[in-house]
C-alpha cells in the first residue's frame, strides 16, 4: 500500500507506527494537525448526511427531510434557541444508521455543543413521540411515564407536542436546509465539552 498520499497540500504525511504503543510525539503532532481540520468539516459532514432522509417517507405523509425541517421551521419560529433549533433539526437523523435506536444516535451528535436538557430531549425524543401512537402498534403509549421524575420531563414532552408531532403537515412552510445551515456552522464551531478538547485547542507541532 502506498505510504503516501497527495493532496490539496501535496505529499500527506503519516504516522510512522504500526501499533499505537510505537506512537511518538512526532507521529502524534501529524495526527493532531489533521484531527484539528477534519473536525472542522463536521457541520458539511453532518448536513451531507441529513440529506440522506429527503425522499425517504416510511410512510408518513412528509418525508423524513421536510419532517427535520418543519420540526425545526415550528421551533425556530417559536422564538427556540439556535442549540435548540439545530435539536430539532437533527433529532432524527439517526434514522439512516440507528433503525432501532435512532434518537440516541442524534443525542450523541449534538452532545458536545447543547445545553444538557437539550441533549436529553434529542435522546429521549423516542419515548415521548410514542404518546402519540404506540397504542396503535401494541405498544405502551405511556413509556414516556418512566422519566417522570426527570428534571427534564417537561421540556421533552413539550418538544415533542409542539414541534415533533405536529410536524407532519405537507401544506406547512417550512424554510429550507440553506436556512439553517448557517445556525448548524455556528453551533458546531466549538465543542462545549469533549474529551479531546485539548487535543483541539493544541497548536499543531
Ligand atoms: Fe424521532
Ligand atoms: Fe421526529
Amino acid at each position: 500500500m502506498d505510504v503516501s498520499e497527495q493532496t490539496a497540500h501535496g505529499i500527506a504525511e503519516r504516522a510512522k507506527f504500526r501499533e499505537m504503543k510505537e506512537g511518538t510525539k512526532e507521529d502524534w503532532a501529524i495526527i493532531g494537525g489533521e484531527y484539528r481540520e477534519f473536525a472542522k468539516g463536521l457541520p458539511d459532514r453532518v448536513l451531507e448526511h441529513l440529506k440522506l432522509l429527503d425522499g425517504d417517507f416510511g410512510g408518513f405523509p412528509v418525508c423524513r427531510l421536510e419532517h427535520s425541517l418543519q420540526t425545526a421551521t415550528r421551533a425556530h419560529r417559536d422564538g427556540r434557541s439556535e442549540q435548540y433549533v439545530v435539536m430539532a433539526l437533527l433529532h432524527d437523523i439517526g434514522d439512516t444508521l440507528g433503525s432501532y435506536n435512532h434518537p440516541e444516535v442524534g443525542a450523541s451528535i449534538i452532545k458536545p455543543f447543547v445545553t444538557e436538557e437539550i441533549h436529553w430531549i434529542c435522546q429521549n425524543h423516542g419515548a415521548f413521540q410514542g404518546y402519540y401512537y404506540f397504542h396503535f402498534l401494541g405498544m405502551d403509549q405511556n413509556a414516556r411515564e418512566k422519566f417522570r421524575d426527570n428534571p427534564h420531563f417537561e421540556a421533552c414532552r413539550e418538544f415533542c407536542e409542539k414541534y415533533d408531532q405536529a410536524a407532519f403537515d405537507p401544506d406547512y412552510e417550512s424554510e429550507p436546509l440553506e436556512f439553517f445551515e448557517p445556525m448548524v456552522r455556528r453551533v458546531m464551531e466549538k465543542p462545549l465539552a469533549s474529551m479531546y478538547k485539548a487535543a483541539l485547542e493544541s497548536e499543531a507541532a
